[in-house]
């Protein structure tokens, strides 16, 4: 179990954080949204030990991890960490790469079948410079997956990249998750993490605005879609919710619908509070 105890961070004259409370069990996927600079990835560089937290601690198995340096290393031997900001030896191949962070991590895994589970089984022989930004971080993900991980922190992998890549990593969140892992995953995917998340952190400005279960988030949030449909010969585009909707559609024909993303969703909540 990974227990956030009011977690701060404060850079130069910037509160990034301000006092992150959570707890999150093995095998649980918590999706971590909110608005550009709004302390996401500051969050997941605590949790990956890279920055310091100002002020609070991070418990893991009721270890403190900041406490000592002996428990800093313990800890970080249990994490894995993807960023946009792909890692890997740019003068080796593929092959070569994941054979190098095979020995680092000493890990016992089949870097074979890794690569078939992300999908760059047929580029072992390339360098990754030959790579697609898409299986460039496919090969982050496969050297993310040969440590043996309990805590996985993602900090949008597959942001603007292809939906098969997307698939990809949703797929390996899953199989982290099946493993028992605590994940925490920054997406601005908000609707396919919908599938695969135990929990919800919406931070807004440093702080946390929601934290809590998918059904707890639909309890505070409300559904919201976007519909295009046709008033005689007029089209329409209209953001409503669950029984608007309904009733344009008893009404009239509608050529589109499509759900807001959780973020979206945030947003408009804000607004219609503030109305
Ligand atoms: N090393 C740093 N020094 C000073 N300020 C920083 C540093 N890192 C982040 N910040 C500031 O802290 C705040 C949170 O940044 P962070 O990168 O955590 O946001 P984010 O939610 O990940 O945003 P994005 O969606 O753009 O990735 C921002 O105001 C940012 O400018
Ligand atoms: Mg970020």
């Amino acid at each position: 179990m990974l227990i956030l105890e009011k977690i701060s961070k404060q850079f130069d004259n910037k509160l990034a954080l301000d006092k992150i409370e959570g707890r999150v069990e093995a095998g649980e996927v918590v999706a971590v949204i909110g608005e550009n600079g709004s302390g996401k990835s500051t969050l997941l560089n605590i949790l990956g030990t890279f920055l310091k937290p100002t002020e609070g601690k991070l418990y893991y198995n009721n270890i403190d991890v900041f406490g000592s340096p002996e428990s800093i290393n313990e800890y970080r031997k249990l994490v894995t960490y993807v960023s946009e900001n792909s890692q890997f030896i740019s003068e080796l191949n593929l092959k070569d790469n994941l054979s190098y962070f095979k020995y680092i991590f000493k890990s016992e895994k089949d870097i074979y079948s890794i690569s078939e589970q992300v999908g760059i089984e047929n580029f072992l022989n390339h360098k990754p410079s030959r790579l697609s930004k898409g299986q460039r971080q496919r090969l982050s993900l496969a050297i993310s997956l040969l440590k043996d991980a309990k805590i996985v922190l993602l900090d949008e992998p597959a942001e603007g990249l292809d939906v098969e890549t997307k698939a990809v990593v949703k797929n390996i969140v899953k199989s982290f998750k099946d493993k028992g892992c605590i994940v925490f995953y920054v997406t601005h995917d908000e609707d396919e993490v919908e599938e695969v998340c135990d929990k919800i952190l919406v931070l807004k400005n440093g702080k946390t605005t929601f934290f809590g279960n998918v059904d707890e988030f639909w309890e505070k949030y409300e559904k919201f879609y976007s519909v295009t449909y046709y008033e005689g010969a007029k089209k329409t585009t209209k953001v409503v919710n669950i029984d608007e909707l309904r009733s344009i559609q008893e009404k009239g024909k509608v050529s589109h619908i499509r759900n807001l993303g959780l973020r979206e969703i945030i947003n408009l909540s804000e607004e219609l509070v503030k109305k």
